[in-house]
C-alpha cells in the first residue's frame, strides 16, 4: 500500500518525507487556502520536498475552464496528477485528456456507481471519502471494499485511493480492502508509529542493558 500525505503544508510535508515512507502527496482547495499562496507556487514547493505524484485540484466546473486549468497544472511540475470532482464534467475532462498523458485523481467519489465512470475515462486514481461517509452513518469502509472488487472483476487500472481517512483503523482497514494507496493527514501518518508495548519495551531493554554494563564496568 502506498502513503501519500493529505496537506499543503510543507513542515509537515518535510517531516513526512525524511521518515521515508511517504509515496506522493494530495491536496485540495481547502488545504490549498489553508497555507495562503497561490496553488501552482504552493505544489512547485510541495514537488521539490516530496518525489511522487502530487494532486493538485481545479476550481473551475465547467469542462472549458477545466481542460484549461488542467494544462496549465500540468505544466507546473512532471509529478502533478490534476484533481477533477466526480461530475460531468469531471470525467468528460478526464476522458478527453488523459488519452493525451496527463494524469487525473478523481476525487469527491461517494459510490461504486461513480467509480465506475472514473475507471472508464481513464482516471489514475479514484479518490473515495472514507471519514465523509462515516459522517453520515454510513460506512465508508464498504465502499473501498466495493471498488476494488469491481476494478479487479475488469482489470481496471485505475488505482484506488483510499481518502479521508481519519484514524489508524481506517488506513488498516483499507489495506485490508485492497486499496492501493492511502492519503493520510499527517496526525494520522505520525499516529500509525505509536505503541504504548513498543515504549515500554524498548525503555526495559535500554535499562536491562545500562545495568549490567554499567555493573561490570565492560565497554558497549
Ligand atoms: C482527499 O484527497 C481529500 O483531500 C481528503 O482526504 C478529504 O479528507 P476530509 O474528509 O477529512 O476533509
Amino acid at each position: 500500500m502506498k502513503f501519500f500525505l493529505d496537506t499543503a503544508n510543507l513542515d509537515e510535508l518535510k517531516k513526512g518525507a525524511a521518515w521515508g515512507i511517504v509515496d506522493g502527496v494530495t491536496t485540495n482547495p481547502s488545504l490549498i487556502a489553508k497555507e495562503g499562496n497561490p496553488i501552482e507556487e504552493q505544489v512547485r514547493k510541495i514537488c521539490d520536498i516530496v518525489d511522487g505524484p502530487v494532486s493538485a485540484e481545479v476550481v473551475a466546473t465547467d469542462f472549458e475552464g477545466m481542460v484549461k486549468q488542467a494544462h496549465e497544472l500540468h505544466a507546473v511540475h512532471p509529478n502533478i496528477v490534476v484533481k477533477v470532482p466526480l461530475t460531468r464534467d469531471g470525467i468528460k475532462t478526464c476522458a478527453t485528456l488523459s488519452k493525451t498523458g496527463i494524469r487525473f485523481n478523481v476525487t469527491l467519489c461517494f459510490s461504486a456507481s461513480q467509480a465506475l465512470l472514473a475507471a472508464k475515462a481513464g482516471a489514475t486514481f479514484v479518490s473515495p471519502f472514507v471519514g465523509r461517509l462515516d459522517d453520515l452513518g454510513e460506512e465508508g469502509m464498504a465502499l473501498i471494499r466495493s471498488i476494488c472488487g469491481i476494478y479487479k472483476n475488469y482489470g481496471f487500472k485505475t488505482e484506488v485511493l483510499a481518502a479521508s481517512l481519519r484514524s489508524p483503523l481506517h488506513v488498516v482497514q483499507a489495506a485490508q480492502a485492497g486499496a492501493h494507496i492511502g492519503t493520510l493527514p499527517f496526525k494520522v501518518l505520525d499516529s500509525l508509529f505509536n505503541h504504548p508495548l513498543t515504549d515500554r519495551g524498548l525503555e526495559q531493554f535500554l535499562k536491562d542493558y545500562n545495568k549490567v554494563f554499567q555493573e561490570t564496568g565492560a565497554p558497549r
